[in-house]
């Protein structure tokens, strides 16, 4: 870790981010408009390489209406073969950096019926069907504690200020529960019935475990999904990842906007 902040910080000559923002599907070029510095994933000691289509892998530094932000261009999943272990990684390298706020946003598919594709839903809860957990293993107690609580993952303050901001852009959100497995397969008709039943309303490949290790480093959490697609059981054409790449995009301008007023209030 320590090799990691060093390098850090020699490249951004000790730039202190406050902000952490990880840029899911569709909001990858958030960034482009503002100065920054941007360090490829494959440079940083103890990084690994990410490999998906749509993400492309590079932490990027810069100050935003007078604030510091750490943006994730790209992210770490399960799927692709990573540990736990590092895909938290970068969260607790933020927490190390000094970032007190952690805004994750995701692709998701929706699970409540009302959702329709490139609706925005503020994430209030989660559940983890991922089947592991980030913090298994031995704990380092400079983080947080062996047996975290997890009651208010989302905090309700960032919640109010992202309804706030929607209202001032005229942005419809839903809100609800985002569950996640592992993937990379998307879910049968059987899973999305049960995730239904169980109180999710959105189901995703992502997000938890950075959720779960932010809460635990005592940072506050934001969760922002785009739902991109129907899920399976009400979908009548089978899913694909241009599906959600295309929607992603589609709601891009309104996620962003909704991004750059919530990094203004928060
Ligand atoms: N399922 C899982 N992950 C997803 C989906 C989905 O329907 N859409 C975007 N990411």
């Amino acid at each position: 870790m320590q090799n990691t902040i060093k390098f850090i910080n020699e490249k951004t000559n000790n730039f202190k981010p406050e902000i952490g923002v990880i840029l899911g599907s569709g909001l990858g070029d958030f960034v482009q408009d503002f100065k920054s510095i941007s360090i490829p994933y494959s440079d940083i000691p103890n990084f690994e390489v990410s490999t998906v289509q749509g993400h492309k892998g590079q932490l990027i530094f810069a100050q935003i209406n007078g604030k510091n932000v750490v943006f994730m261009q790209g992210r770490y999943h399960f799927y692709e073969g990573h540990s736990m272990d590092k895909i938290v990684y970068p969260i607790k390298v933020m927490k190390k950096l000094g970032v007190k706020t952690l805004v994750i946003t995701n692709a998701a598919g929706a699970v409540n019926k009302e959702f329709k594709p490139a609706d925005l839903m503020i994430i209030t809860d989660h559940i983890n069907f991922m089947g592991t957990n980030p913090l298994i293993g031995e704990n380092d107690e400079s983080f947080g504690t062996r047996f975290p609580d997890m009651s208010e993952i989302y905090k309700k303050n960032l919640i109010k200020i992202v309804k706030d901001c929607a209202q001032e852009l005229g942005v419809e959100l839903k809100e609800g529960v985002y569950a996640a497995f592992s993937g990379p397969s998307y879910e049968t008709p059987a899973e999305i019935n049960m995730i239904r039943k169980l109180g999710a309303d959105a189901v995703g490949m992502s997000t938890v475990p950075e959720a779960i290790v932010a809460n635990y480093c005592d940072m506050a959490v934001l969760g922002i999904s785009c739902i991109t697609n129907a899920t399976a059981g009400i979908k009548t054409t089978p899913l694909s990842h241009q599906e959600v790449v295309e929607t992603a995009n589609i709601a891009k301008n309104k996620f962003q906007s909704l991004l750059l007023k919530v990094l203004e209030k928060i």
